[in-house]
């Protein structure tokens, strides 16, 4: 053939830049005139490079969405297929409990493979029948009544954790501890061992680092789950015998041990829950789903119950009022005796509205979670709060916009007070409720809701009560990290205790 007829690299490569072109324009502008009355940022409507960048800039994305919120209103463009809402009237729809939307394709870069099988992430799961499925098998364990079987595991962490402090030195930092004993706490809820992670001071084999990294992987790709399949879930990838993740390796450590000891009916704790479902539903709870159902454990439960404490001890610490309040409401249902002060249980604590609507101003107040749950919008579900919102967009809840509005939370609402919970009209107090949306709602809110409630309220009992504590930098403030979660960065605190006789 006579080079002239022989296609060049360079021919091909240009016909296809050419035809690629007018295509990634012509979908550009279709999918900026789709959503085209909705107000948001001009840059937002064009390309999600925008959103990527707001996404892994210093600052938080929550700070971000605040801002969305007040200056586009309650409903924003915040991608050429995306759409939030601050409107309390999309929340059923979004985050609903029947015909629900499933959640959306960002959820890809979360999901992990190892030896040619996908390892279960629930908060990743995109099969909602399935997650269904899951959640009617487990409900009655994370039930309000059913966590109470798990309340000794607590007990014991939270007298480590107080035992513990007492040695610490004068000056500790909130932040870390509770990061360990929330990881402590999960294994021995979770399957029943002692990972020594307050004993030695440290994140042992780099578990809680290593989750952090898998989440700042999840920020990362958030916008380009399909590129990330590409390069993380490709055929080599997915086959790889060994996984890289630490969380993994200790994941199938734990199972393995299991085994060795007896399996299933051994012990109390979720990973045999997890194996008795097993046993009556083979096929559901597959040997991969129990290995990601004990790592969705770990890692759904440890971080965001660590710093959701933390968080809220910050704010404890720094209003001497609230604190003072608090403690006399635990001294009434719980004095000091002479030989110390015991810890009540869950039962009794919470019957006490102060600790609940403490707990509850600091989740609103500086939420664990930064980014927004998405879902994809389906046939029938076109209409949200009012607005036309087509087939195939991504769909949110703007809860800084929510957490944010004065219609909701009162004119105060940049103020840490837990009395706004108790206060008001019913109608009010049930329109705060609404729209707290910490732990998500519908049919995929957080499976581990009642386990968070019974370790945030045995933990800051057992340390308002035990310890005297102030801030050692109050100048410094409260610094969330960016990311997926809003981690404290630290909580410094002088502490010394309240009584030298104080038990747990
Ligand atoms: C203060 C602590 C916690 C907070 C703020 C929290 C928050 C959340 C949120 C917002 C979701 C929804 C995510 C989404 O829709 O994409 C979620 C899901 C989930 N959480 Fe939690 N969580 C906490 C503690 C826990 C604990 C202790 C466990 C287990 C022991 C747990 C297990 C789960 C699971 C399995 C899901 C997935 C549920 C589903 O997708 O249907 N969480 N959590």
């Amino acid at each position: 053939m006579p080079d002239l007829y022989r296609p060049s690299w360079v021919m091909v490569a240009l016909s296809l830049l050419f035809s690629l072109v007018p295509f990634t324009l012509a979908t550009s502008v279709l999918q900026y005139w789709r959503l085209r009355k909705i107000p948001g940022p001009p840059a937002a409507a064009w390309t999600n490079l925008w959103l990527m960048w707001q996404m892994n800039r210093k600052e938080s994305f929550y700070e971000t969405r605040k801002r969305l919120h007040q200056r586009y209103g309650p409903v924003q463009r915040y991608g050429p297929n995306r759409v939030m809402f601050s409107d309390l009237s999309a929340v059923p729809v979004i985050l609903g409990t029947t015909n629900i939307l499933p959640k959306a394709s960002n959820h890809e870069p979360l999901k992990a493979w190892v030896n040619g099988s996908e390892v279960l992430s629930f908060v990743a799961l995109t099969d909602d029948a399935k997650a269904a499925r899951l959640k009617r098998n487990l409900h009655a364990t994370f039930s309000s009544h059913g966590v109470l079987g798990y309340e000794a595991h607590v007990d014991h962490t939270v007298s480590e954790l107080v035992g513990h402090l007492q040695t610490a030195g004068s000056m500790v930092d909130l932040a870390d501890w509770l990061s360990w004993f929330a990881f402590d706490t999960v294994a021995r809820i979770g399957f029943s061992e002692d990972q020594g992670f307050m004993s030695r001071r440290q994140d042992v084999d780099g578990a809680l680092e290593a989750g952090r990294r898998r989440f700042e992987h999840w920020n990362f790709w958030w916008t380009l789950p399909s590129l990330e399949g590409l390069i993380y879930k490709n055929w080599v990838a997915r086959n790889r015998k060994k996984s890289r993740s630490s969380i993994m390796r200790l994941a199938m450590q734990v199972v393995e041990r299991r085994k060795a000891k007896g399996g299933l009916g051994t012990h109390n704790d979720l990973l045999d829950l997890y194996m008795q479902s097993a046993e009556s539903d083979p096929q559901l709870f597959s040997p991969s789903t129990i290995l990601g159902l004990t790592i969705t454990t770990m890692q759904a439960g440890a971080e965001t119950t660590a710093y959701s404490t933390a968080i809220c001890m910050f704010c404890l610490v720094r209003d001497k009022h609230v604190l003072a309040k608090l403690r006399a409401e635990i001294e009434s249902v719980a004095p000091p005796t002479a030989e110390g002060w015991d810890l009540p249980p869950t039962a009794v604590l919470r019957k006490l509205p102060y600790l609940e609507a403490c707990i509850k101003e600091s989740g609103r107040l500086y939420p664990s979670i930064n980014i927004m749950l998405e879902r994809t919008v389906t046939d029938g579900h076109e209409d949200i709060a009012g607005v036309h919102v087509p087939k195939g967009t991504i769909v949110a809840i703007n809860t800084a916009g929510l957490n944010t509005n004065p219609n909701i939370y009162g004119a105060d609402f940049e103020t840490y007070r837990p009395e706004r919970w108790l206060e008001g009209s019913e109608e009010q107090r049930i329109l705060m409720n609404r729209a707290n949306l910490a732990f998500s709602a519908g049919k995929r809110m957080c499976l581990g809701i009642n386990v968070a409630w019974l370790e945030m309220r045995k933990a800051i009992s057992a340390l308002v009560m035990n310890f005297e504590m102030e801030l050692a930098y109050p100048e410094r403030g409260l610094k969330q990290m960016p990311g997926i979660f809003g981690y404290a960065e630290e909580v410094k605190v002088n502490i010394w205790p309240r009584r030298q006789d104080t038990k747990v």
